[in-house]
C-alpha cells in the first residue's frame, strides 16, 4: 500500500477526500484542533455513554453531517508519544477493517504537531491492521482493500511526516517479507527455498548474493554448523548477502540471522507439544532478509552484509549425538551435550566468517533460548554485548521503532558453565541463566569483533489463537543500520 501526505488546515480536514476518515484524538479533553463537525460527534458519543477519551477505545461513525468521508472512526490516545498513537490508530484500523475504502485519510489531533515518528507508526500500524497469510491458505479472509493512506498535518510538518512515512512504508516491505517466509511451514521454507528467496530478493532489490552448498561449506571448515546440518535429508545454505551504499573501503555492519528451518530438537529431541512452532526458528534469518528489503528501498549510504546459516535440526541415524565433539571454524573445538541447542552451534561459524569483512559492528539475531522468553517475555527481545555504545545504539533503534530490546548481562562469571573436560567448550551449561549462557557461548567466538546478541526467542512471532510471525526485530535493525549510517557522516 501506498502512503502519502497532505498540508491541510484544521478547518479542511472534514472536506478531505477520502473513503474513511481516522482521526486520533490525543489526551482526556477534545482537542482544539479537532474539526466542529468531529468535535461535536465526540461531545455527543460521550455525553450518550458511547464513548470515553481513555487509551483502548474507539468509535465508528458511518456518514457524519459535515464530513466529506463516507465512514469515520475516532481512537482515543492518553498521550502524543508514537507508542501511544500507534496504539490508537491500530484500534482505529481494526473498525475500519473488512469495509469497503480503499483511500484513508488520517488526522491526529491535539499531538501539537504531528512527528517523523507519528508518521512511521501510521505506516507500520496499516502494516500490522492489513497483512495476511494465505500462502498454504488461499481462503483465508479477504485481502485489504486499502490501497492509500494519507497524513493530514500542517505545512510545518510536512517534510517530517514525508521522511517518517518514507522510512515507515519500507519498515513495512521489510516486517511483511519477514512475516511471510517466517510463517511458511518447513516444508514450504526449506533452506533450499530459503536461499532462493533470498537470491530473488537480490535480484529485485539489485544486491549481491551468493549461496554457498554442503560441499563449499566443508571446505571452508564449518564443522560446528555441519554437525547440525548432517541429520537431515535437506542439505544446508550458507547465505552471504551484501549492500554496497557507501564506499568500498567502508567497514560494513554484518547481521548474521539463524535459519534453522526447522528445530526438532536432534537427538535430544523436543517433546511434541507446540513443535509445530519451531518453523520460526528461522525467524533472525527472516529478519535479516527484510532489513535488508527495508535497507535497499531506502538507501543509505553504508555497507551492509548479511550472513544466514540455514538447516533443519533433525534426529536420524546420520545425527549428531550428545557428547560428540566438532571442530569450529575458528579452531575451537566443541562437545555438544545437548543437540537442542543448534542455534549456537551454527551460529558461532558464521561469527567466525563474520571476521573477513572487518565489519564496525556485527550483529547476530536468534530464536535462541526458552529462558529468554522466561526471562523477558514476548515484549522486548533480549541484547547482549559486552560494548557499551552498541548496547545503547540498540536500544536507542528498538525505542524508535517501538520495537524494545532489553540489555541483559554477560560477566564472564557466566562463562565458568560452558566448561568441558573434552572440548575447549561444551555447548550447553546448567539451565539456570540460559538466555546468558547461550550468549557466553557465542561471545567466545567474538574476540576480533564488536558484536552483539539479539534473542527473539520471545518477540519473533505469537502463539495461541494469534498464532503468527511478528516481523520483529526488522524495525529495529533497519533503525540501527540507518542509525550507522548518519553516525559515519
Ligand atoms: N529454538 C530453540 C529456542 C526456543 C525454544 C525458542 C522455545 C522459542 C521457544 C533453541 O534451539 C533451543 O532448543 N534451545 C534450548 C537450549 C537448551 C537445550 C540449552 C532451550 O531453550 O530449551
Ligand atoms: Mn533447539
Ligand atoms: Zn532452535
Amino acid at each position: 500500500m501506498d502512503f502519502k501526505h497532505q498540508s491541510t488546515s484544521v478547518s479542511a480536514i472534514a472536506s478531505a477526500s477520502a473513503d474513511a476518515l481516522l482521526v486520533v484524538v490525543v489526551g482526556a479533553k477534545a482537542p482544539g484542533d479537532l474539526p466542529r463537525a468531529l468535535a461535536q460527534a465526540v461531545q455527543g458519543a460521550i455525553k450518550q455513554g458511547d464513548f470515553a477519551l481513555e487509551a483502548g477505545r474507539s468509535l465508528y461513525f458511518g456518514k457524519l453531517t459535515g464530513v466529506k468521508a463516507l465512514r469515520v472512526a475516532i481512537a482515543a490516545a492518553t498521550d502524543a508519544s508514537p507508542r501511544a498513537v500507534k496504539s490508537a490508530l491500530g484500534q482505529g484500523l481494526a473498525l475500519l477493517k473488512g469495509l469497503g475504502g480503499k483511500q484513508l485519510a488520517v488526522w491526529i489531533a491535539g499531538a501539537g504537531a504531528v512527528t517523523e515518528a507519528h508518521a512511521e507508526a501510521l505506516a507500520t500500524a496499516c502494516g500490522d491492521a492489513t497483512y495476511l497469510y494465505r500462502h498454504t491458505k488461499p481462503s483465508a479472509g479477504t485481502p485489504s482493500k486499502l490501497a492509500r493512506a494519507t497524513l493530514l498535518c500542517t505545512a510545518a510538518d510536512a517534510a517530517a511526516v514525508a521522511r517518517g512515512l518514507q522510512r515507515g512504508a519500507a519498515i513495512v516491505e521489510g516486517v511483511t517479507f519477514a512475516r511471510e517466509l517466517a510463517n511458511r511451514p518447513a516444508n514450504h521454507c526449506t533452506p533450499t527455498q530459503l536461499a532462493s528467496h533470498a537470491e530473488e530478493l537480490a535480484r529485485e532489490a539489485k544486491l549481491k548474493v551468493e549461496v554457498l552448498g554442503r560441499k563449499e561449506i566443508e571446505k571452508l571448515g564449518m564443522g560446528s554448523f555441519l554437525a547440525v546440518a548432517q541429520g537431515s535429508e535437506e542439505p544446508p545454505r550458507f547465505i552471504v548477502l551484501r549492500y554496497a551504499g557507501a564506499a568500498p573501503d567502508d567497514a560494513p555492519v554484518v547481521l548474521v540471522g539463524k535459519g534453522i528451518t526447522f528445530d526438532t530438537g536432534g537427538i535430544s529431541i523436543k517433546p511434541a507439544a507446540e513443535m509445530d512452532e519451531m518453523k520460526f526458528d528461522m525467524g533472525g534469518a527472516a529478519s535479516v532478509l527484510g532489513t535488508f528489503r527495508a535497507i535497499a528501498q531506502l538507501k543509505p549510504r553504508v555497507n551492509l552484509v548479511g550472513l544466514i546459516p540455514t538447516c533443519e535440526n533433525m534426529p536420524s541415524g546420520r545425527a549428531v549425538k550428545p557428547g560428540d565433539v566438532v571442530k569450529s571454524l575458528a579452531g575451537k573445538t566443541i562437545e555438544i551435550l545437548n543437540t537442542d541447542a543448534e542455534g549456537r552451534l551454527i551460529l558461532c561459524d558464521a561469527l567466525t566468517y563474520a571476521e573477513r569483512f572487518k565489519p564496525k559492528a556485527v550483529v547476530d539475531i536468534a530464536t535462541l533460548t526458552g529462558a529468554c522468553v522466561v526471562a523477558l517475555g514476548h515484549h522486548r527481545s533480549g541484547m547482549f554485548t559486552p560494548h557499551d555504545e552498541l548496547a545503547d545504539a540498540l536500544s536507542r533503534a528498538g525505542d524508535a521503532a517501538l520495537d524494545p530490546c532489553w540489555r541483559m548481562p554477560v560477566d564472564t562469571e557466566y562463562d565458568e558453565a560452558l566448561k568441558s573436560n573434552f572440548a575447549d567448550i561444551a555447548n550447553v551449561g546448567p539451565r539456570a541463566g540460559g538466555a546468558i549462557t547461550a550468549a557466553m557461548f557465542l561471545k567466545r567466538f567474538t574476540d576480533k569483533l564488536r558484536w552483539a546478541h539479539l534473542d527473539i526467542a520471545g518477540t519473533a512471532w505469537k502463539s495461541g489463537a494469534q498464532k503468527g510471525a511478528t516481523g520483529r526485530p526488522v524495525g529495529l535493525l533497519t533503525h540501527f543500520v540507518l542509525a550507522q549510517a548518519k553516525a559515519a557522516g
